[in-house]
C-alpha cells in the first residue's frame, strides 16, 4: 500500500496542488462529499473525458469503468447527445413550458418499461421522493418497506437498516434524520419472503421500495421466483411495488423490469438517461395513474410536494431523447452485456487460477468482485463481506496502471464506448495484483 501511494503521488502533482488549494473554500475539500471516497490522498482533477476514456490535469489517461457511478454509463460526451444539448442550450434551456421531446421521451420509457405515464425529475432521489408521497396519498398508509442496506438515494425514510436483533434502526452515517426510522419504515432482507410477509401483514405499509437486486452493498441477485411472490404479496396486502431502476437498468435497455418481466405498480429511474445532464424520470401503472386522477387535486398540484421548478426542463428533455435514441440503444445494450460477460470471464479466471477466496457476479453490463468465496444472498451477508482495506488497495493498485473503477466496492460498467481491448487490460492488470498479493 504504501508502495502504491508513492506511486500516487508520483503521477499525480497538479491533481495534488488542486485538492489542496480546494481544501480552503471546500467542504471536507471537495465539490460533492463522495468524492472523498477515492483512493490515494486525494481525487484525481480531471482535464476532460470522451467514451469511455478520461485525462487527468497531470496528463494521465485512465480507462473509465466507474463512469461516474452510472450518470456516465452512456460513455462520457456521447456525439449524438452532445450536439442535441448544445442545439437546444442555443434554444433555451429552461421555461416551465414543456417541449415536443418530452412526448417521445414519454412514449420511449413506456416501451422499456411497460408502465404508461410518466413524470420527469432532476435526480433519482426526488423521482424516489415524489413516489413515496404518491403511494402515501393514494393508500393512505405512513409507512414504507425497503430492503436491509439498500440505497436509493438521499431519502430520509430509506436510510434505515436491521440491527443485530432485527430492530430497523438509522443506517450508520444517517445524518440528521427527521425522526426515529422505525417510525416510517420496515427493513426486510432481499429473498426473506416470510420476513416480506410479515412486514406487509400488518397492514399499513404504503409502498415497498426495492432494487430488483442489490447494487449498493455490491450486486446480491434475486433467488429465482422472489418478485413473483413479492409481486403477489405486495397486491394481496394492498401495498405499491416500487421498483427503483437507477443502477439495474445495465441488466438491459428498460432495467430488470423489462429483462425479467416485472410488474411494479411504480418505477423509478436517474443518472444516465441523459447522458450526464441531471434528469430523471417516474413512471406508473394505468391503474395508479386512474387513482391519481381520481383522488388528488389538479389545481392544487404545484404545492402538493411532488416536483421542482427545474424538473423537466428542455434541456433534461433533449438530452434523455438523444441519450435513449441513438445512445443507450437496444443493440447498445447488447454490446454492452457482452462486454460485461468477458469482464466476468476474466476476473473469474484470474480468481480460479489462483485460487483466491473471492467471487465475481454480473448484472448485464455491471460487474463486481467482492471478497468473499460466494455470492451474498442478502444485504446482511453483503456487508459483513466488505473487505475496505483490500478495496482500497485494489482500487489504488487499478488507479495507478489506468483503470478507474468505482471508490465504493469493486462495481465495473461497461458504456457503449468500452472495447474488448479495455476489458482485457482491467484483467491483466487485476491479475497483477493477485499474483502480488497472493505472493
Ligand atoms: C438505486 C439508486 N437509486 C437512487 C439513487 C439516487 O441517485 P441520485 O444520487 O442521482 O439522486 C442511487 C444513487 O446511487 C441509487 O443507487
Amino acid at each position: 500500500m504504501e508502495r502504491e501511494r508513492a506511486t500516487f503521488r508520483e503521477r499525480h502533482a497538479g491533481s495534488g496542488r488542486l485538492a489542496e488549494a480546494a481544501k480552503a473554500n471546500l467542504l471536507y475539500g471537495v465539490p460533492m462529499n463522495w468524492m472523498t471516497r477515492w483512493p490515494g490522498d486525494h481525487p484525481v482533477y480531471v482535464e476532460r473525458a470522451e467514451g469511455a476514456r478520461f485525462w487527468d490535469v497531470d496528463g494521465n489517461e485512465f480507462v473509465d469503468f466507474c463512469l461516474g457511478d452510472t450518470g456516465g454509463m452512456a460513455g462520457h460526451a456521447p456525439k449524438a447527445a452532445v450536439d442535441a444539448i448544445a442545439e437546444q442550450a442555443g434554444r433555451g434551456i429552461t421555461l416551465m413550458l414543456p417541449t415536443e421531446d418530452a412526448e417521445w421521451v414519454g412514449r420511449e420509457m413506456a416501451r422499456r418499461f411497460g408502465v404508461p405515464t410518466w413524470s420527469f425529475t432532476l435526480t433519482a432521489t426526488d423521482a424516489n421522493r415524489f413516489v413515496i408521497r404518491w403511494a402515501r396519498a393514494l393508500t393512505g398508509r405512513d409507512k414504507i418497506a425497503v430492503h436491509n442496506w439498500c440505497y436509493h438515494g438521499t431519502v430520509d425514510d430509506t436510510f434505515a437498516t436491521l440491527d443485530a436483533t432485527g430492530e430497523v434502526v438509522a443506517r450508520e452515517g444517517n445524518t440528521g434524520k427527521p425522526v426515529p426510522l422505525a417510525e416510517t419504515t420496515r427493513v426486510v432482507e432481499i429473498n426473506d419472503l416470510e420476513g416480506l410477509e410479515a412486514a406487509l401483514a400488518q397492514g399499513d405499509v404504503a409502498a415497498c421500495l426495492f432494487e430488483p437486486a442489490l447494487t449498493n452493498i455490491g450486486i446480491v441477485l434475486p433467488d429465482p421466483g422472489y418478485h413473483e411472490r413479492v409481486r403477489e404479496l405486495c397486491s394481496a396486502y394492498g401495498t405499491l411495488l416500487i421498483i427503483d431502476e437507477t443502477h439495474t437498468i445495465s441488466a438491459g435497455p428498460g432495467g430488470c423490469t423489462q429483462a425479467w418481466n416485472l410488474a411494479p405498480d411504480f418505477v423509478t429511474i436517474g443518472k444516465t438517461l441523459g447522458a450526464g445532464i441531471p434528469c430523471a424520470a417516474y413512471g406508473m401503472s394505468e391503474a395508479v395513474a386512474a387513482s391519481i386522477y381520481a383522488n388528488t387535486d389538479y389545481e392544487t398540484a404545484d404545492v402538493g410536494g411532488t416536483g421542482g421548478t427545474l424538473a423537466g426542463n428542455a434541456l433534461s428533455l433533449a438530452a434523455m431523447r438523444a441519450t435513449l435514441g441513438e445512445v443507450l440503444t437496444d443493440e447498445a445494450f447488447v454490446r454492452m452485456i457482452g462486454l460485461g460477460e468477458r469482464f466476468e470471464d476474466g476476473v473469474r479466471s484470474v480468481i480460479d487460477s489462483r485460487a483466491l477466496p473471492w467471487h465475481v457476479t454480473r448484472l448485464g453490463c455491471r460487474v463486481e468482485y467482492l471478497f468473499r468465496p460466494d455470492p451474498a444472498r442478502n444485504g446482511t451477508e453483503a456487508a459483513a463481506g466488505q473487505d475496505p482495506e483490500l478495496d482500497g488497495l485494489i482500487h489504488l493498485y487499478l488507479l495507478n496502471r489506468g483503470i478507474l473503477m468505482t471508490p465504493f466496492h469493486n462495481m465495473s460498467l461497461m458504456s457503449p464506448a468500452t472495447t474488448a481491448e479495455d476489458v482485457d487490460r482491467h484483467t491483466e492488470v487485476f491479475g497483477q495484483a493477485a499474483d502480488e498479493l497472493a505472493g
